[in-house]
């Protein structure tokens, strides 16, 4: 039998490789790779490789269920789409895309600051359960003022990103001439022609409908189109970001508040304090400080600090359905998806993100039928005894 379209994607990995061939090399890599010597992404790997779960046998697995409970929500899954900058790069419309595929999977998606669709476009086409993940830009009142506009749109997540304090060192972007904003070389316009598909769906066709694409949430009178000159400083996402900053937020915010790129238990008792409901153990993918530990690394003393004052969410590295049973199992109660998903709509819009998670679901099942775990919270007792501390 041979496989086309995508029914032959049967992995992340697949849709990984035919992501790689849709996309521009630039926009590939920007996508897929870590931060400085890529020490990271394979330290996340490993770490993942090394949690072990160990099957209880003769267990009645028939009725399996993945239900869960993220951030007192009942959803069919625990999975939630974790914020990707320039999603709408990878595809047309890319954020609606990735939303409507979670709202079909029931799950949230999470809204990057730097997303290229407005959150009314994404709420309005999508109906999704949105969340919004805030940049704290220099210009803090037009931060408070991109929030209320997020809470207009329905948000009631807000999800700030404590890992960037300051640009990450990514040196193929640089030797690939992708940046943002984009600019125009010989070696870019070799990349389009390479990548005639791309060029003709995604970008050719957002010149005619829109123009240049850009950021969706700068101010009009900041907002740069990506093929212009860079963005105004007072746009430029803040270095001086402090917990003083959160309590401003926690002030503001009248719904749930989630730290993204907790990595050590002070900061995690420090997020409980400030009266966050959530905190994301997370090493943003291996894409920002390269000699970071992974989530895995620390999460179980995290989880041991904090279980009880907040919500442990992780990510970082998950590519089966296995790495978010490990998370689980290492007490995470629910799991952000980045590029796995990225792969799916870069090559397929929607549908190739609904096939992504539909492969990671039944991943995630089968893993827990082994297993003998009939519920999520079945998971915890099938760390193997070289994973428990
Ligand atoms: C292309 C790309 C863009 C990202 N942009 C953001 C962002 O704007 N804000 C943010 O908090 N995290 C961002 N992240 C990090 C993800 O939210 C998430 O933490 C990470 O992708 C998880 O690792 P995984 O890709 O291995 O699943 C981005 C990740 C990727 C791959």
């Amino acid at each position: 039998m041979i496989l086309t379209g995508l029914n032959a994607i049967l992995n992340v990995e697949d849709a990984r490789r035919a992501a790689r061939r849709r996309l521009p090399r630039g926009l590939f890599e920007y996508v897929d790779r870590g931060a400085e010597d890529e020490i990271s992404i394979g330290g996340n790997r490993r770490d993942l490789d090394a949690v072990k779960l160990a099957p209880s046998v003769l267990v009645d697995v028939s009725q399996r269920t993945q239900e869960a409970e993220v951030l007192g929500r009942q959803q069919p899954s625990p999975l939630v789409i974790a914020p990707t900058a320039v999603a709408g790069l990878v595809w047309r419309d890319g954020e609606i895309a990735l939303a409507r595929a979670a709202a079909a999977a029931g799950i949230p998606f999470c809204v990057s600051t730097q997303s290229i669709t407005s959150i009314e476009r994404i709420a309005d086409e999508s109906g999704a359960e949105l969340w919004f993940q805030l940049y704290v830009w220099k210009n803090r009142e037009r931060t408070l003022a991109l929030l209320d506009r997020a809470w207009a749109a329905g948000a009631r997540t807000l999800v700030l990103t404590v890992d960037t304090a300051v640009g990450p060192n990514r040196e193929y972007n640089l030797r690939n001439g992708f940046g943002i904003p984009l600019k125009p070389s010989l070696r870019a316009g070799i990349d389009l022609a390479l990548h005639p598909r791309w060029t003709c769906d995604v970008l050719l066709r957002s010149l005619i409908a829109s123009g240049v694409p850009t950021y969706a949430h700068y101010p009009d009178e900041f907002r740069t189109q990506l093929g212009r000159v860079s963005l105004s400083d007072e746009m430029s996402l803040a270095t001086d970001v402090t917990w003083e900053d959160v309590v401003l937020l926690r002030k503001r915010w009248q719904g749930k508040l989630v730290l993204k790129g907790v990595l050590r238990v002070d900061d995690a008792r420090k997020a409980a304090e400030y009266g966050a409901d959530a905190i994301v153990v997370s090493n943003h993918g291996a894409r920002n400080l390269d000699c970071a530990p992974g989530p895995v690394e620390v999460l179980p003393a995290i989880v041991d600090a904090v279980s009880d004052r907040l919500a442990i969410l992780a990510d970082s590295g998950v590519r089966r359905g296995a790495d978010i049973a490990r998370f689980l199992a290492l007490g995470a109660s629910g799991v952000l998806i980045g590029r796995a998903t990225l792969y799916g709509v870069a090559t397929a819009g929607e549908a190739g993100a609904s096939r992504v998670l539909d492969l990671l679901r039944n991943e995630l099942s089968i893993t827990m039928g082994m297993l003998g775990a009939r519920t999520l919270a079945d998971l915890p007792g099938c760390l193997a005894p070289s994973n428990r501390r």
